[in-house]
C-alpha cells in the first residue's frame, strides 16, 4: 500500500478514534465509557450518523446493537459481518474494541470510494456492551444476536435495582423479541472482527498485524462469603468469622491453582470485590467478589473451578462462613477454522507481513461462533498495555488492519461457499 493512502486512512481513523474519545465519563479515570450511560448513548448517535453518511441503512435491534447495511450484488447471500464494540472498562482506553468498529467503517469507505461492491450484504455492527457491565454480564449484544442471553441473564439487577431487560430497552432494544430476532446459523456468512492485541506479543515480535488461531472461553462466577461483623476491637482473634480473610485464601487459592496449571495457559482473576460493612472498626461480614477463569481448553477452565470449589468447601469449614457460587456466565473457547485462517491469512499477506497468535481477551467472535464462521485480525498494543488509560495502537496500524479485512473480504466474497437466508 502506498504511503499516501496509508496516511489518508490512518488520518480518518484518527479523526473518529478522538472523536469517541470526547464521550466519556469525566468523573472517571482514563477514557471510560460505560455502556447504558448517557455518554455511551451520545458515542451511538454520533456514530450512527457516521454510518449513516456513508451510506448504511441502520437500524437498532432487539438486543440494542447498532447495525448499519450496505446491500450486496447478491442480496439472498447471508450477510458478510464486521464488529466489535464502543464501551469500555472503568479507566479503560480509546482502542479496545473501538479500533474494530471505526475499522469496519473505514472498510465500508475503502470499498465504496474503489467502487467495489461485494456479491454480500456487509453489516457493521456496535455491539452492546461486550465489557462484563453493571449487571455482571458481558458480549451482551452479541449474545442476544445469538440468541444466548439467558432469562437468568436478563433479569439480573445493575446497582439501582432495574433489570439487564430493563437496560436493554432504555438503550433502544426490545428485550421481548430479542429470541424471535435472533439469528440462526448460516443467517451469517462469516464474522470479521478486527481487534488490538491488548498483549506484548506483536509489538516485541515487530508484526503489524497477528491473525487469530484461536479465543479463551471465560467463566465468570459473582461469589458471596458470609461471615459476621463483629467489632474489630474487642472480638478476640480465636472468635471471628471474618469474610474477608476467607476471601482472601480464596483469591490465593485460585492463583495457586492457576500457577499449578501455567503450563496450559490458564489465568485466573478476583477484580472486583466488594467489603460489607467496610468500616476500619469493623470486622467484615460479607464479601461479593467476581472470579474470572479463561483458558483456550474447556476442560482446563472446569478442572480450576472444580479444584476452586473444593477448596471453598475446605475454607468454609475451616472457617466457619459461608460461601456460594453464582455462575455469571460462561463463554466457550473457540479455535478459528484451518481453511479460513489460512484464506485469511494469504489475503492479509498482500498487504502486510502477519504472525499467528491466540488470544487470552474475549470478544464478540465468541459469541458468533455460536452461528457462523469467525475470524479475528489483531492490532499491536504499545507495551502491551490494555484496560488501563495508557493503551495506546499507532493509527499506521490501525490503517494496516483494515487493509488486511479489505483484502480479506475480497478473497472470502469470491470464494466463501455461498449460504443463502431463507
Ligand atoms: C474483554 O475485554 C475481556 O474481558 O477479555
Ligand atoms: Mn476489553
Ligand atoms: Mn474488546
Amino acid at each position: 500500500m502506498s504511503e499516501e493512502l496509508l496516511s489518508g486512512k490512518s488520518a480518518r481513523l484518527q479523526q473518529y478514534i478522538e472523536k469517541l474519545a470526547t464521550f466519556i465519563d469525566q468523573e472517571k479515570p482514563g477514557w471510560t465509557r460505560r455502556p447504558f450511560t448517557k455518554e455511551y448513548q451520545h458515542a451511538r448517535k454520533w456514530l450512527r450518523e457516521q454510518m449513516e453518511e456513508l451510506g448504511l441503512t441502520t437500524h437498532v435491534d432487539a438486543s440494542s446493537n447498532l447495525i448499519g447495511r450496505w446491500e450486496g450484488k447478491k442480496p439472498d447471500l447471508a450477510p458478510i459481518v464486521l464488529g466489535s464494540h464502543i464501551d469500555t472498562v472503568t479507566g479503560g482506553g480509546r482502542f479496545d474494541g473501538i479500533a474494530g468498529v471505526v475499522g469496519a467503517l473505514e472498510v465500508v469507505r475503502v470499498l465504496q470510494t474503489s467502487g467495489k461492491r461485494l456479491d454480500h450484504t456487509l453489516e457493521v455492527i456496535d455491539f452492546t456492551a461486550e465489557e462484563p457491565s453493571e449487571y455482571g454480564i458481558s458480549t451482551i449484544g452479541s449474545r442476544g444476536l445469538v440468541n444466548n442471553l439467558t432469562t437468568n441473564m436478563l433479569e439480573r439487577k445493575g446497582p439501582d435495582g432495574e433489570t439487564l431487560s430493563e437496560g436493554i430497552r432504555q438503550a433502544g432494544g426490545l428485550p421481548e423479541h430479542i429470541s424471535e430476532e435472533a439469528r440462526q446459523i448460516g443467517e451469517v456468512s462469516i464474522y470479521l472482527e478486527m481487534h488490538i492485541e491488548q498483549g506484548p506479543v506483536l509489538e516485541q515480535m515487530d508484526e503489524t498485524v497477528g491473525i487469530v488461531t484461536g479465543i479463551v472461553g471465560i467463566h465468570r462466577y459473582r461469589v458471596n462469603v458470609i461471615g459476621q461483623p463483629d467489632h474489630a476491637g474487642t472480638t478476640p482473634m480465636n472468635k471471628r468469622c471474618d469474610a474477608l480473610t476467607a476471601a482472601s485464601e480464596l483469591n490465593l487459592a485460585l492463583e495457586a491453582i492457576c500457577q499449578e496449571e501455567w503450563e496450559k495457559g490458564v489465568v485466573g482473576t478476583v477484580g472486583r470485590l466488594n467489603v460489607k460493612p467496610n468500616a476500619s472498626n469493623v470486622i467484615p461480614g460479607e464479601i461479593n467478589l467476581d472470579i474470572d477463569v479463561r483458558s483456550l481448553a474447556i476442560e482446563t477452565l472446569e478442572g480450576v473451578m472444580t479444584k476452586l470449589k473444593g477448596k471453598a468447601a475446605a475454607i468454609s469449614s475451616s472457617r466457619g462462613v459461608d460461601i456460594k457460587f453464582d455462575c455469571l456466565s460462561q463463554s466457550t473457547p473457540i479455535e478459528v477454522d484451518d481453511k479460513i485462517l489460512t484464506l485469511i491469512e494469504k489475503a492479509s499477506q498482500q498487504a502486510v507481513h502477519t504472525h499467528r497468535i491466540p488470544s487470552g481477551a474475549g470478544h464478540d467472535a465468541n459469541q458468533m461462533a455460536n452461528i457462523s464462521p469467525i475470524a479475528m485480525f489483531f492490532i499491536p498494543s504499545k507495551d502491551g498495555k490494555s484496560h488501563c488509560p495508557e493503551e495506546w495502537t499507532d493509527y499506521e496500524d490501525v490503517a494496516r488492519g483494515v487493509d488486511c479485512m479489505v483484502q480479506s473480504l475480497f478473497q472470502i466474497d469470491s470464494s466463501l461457499s455461498p449460504s443463502s437466508v431463507n
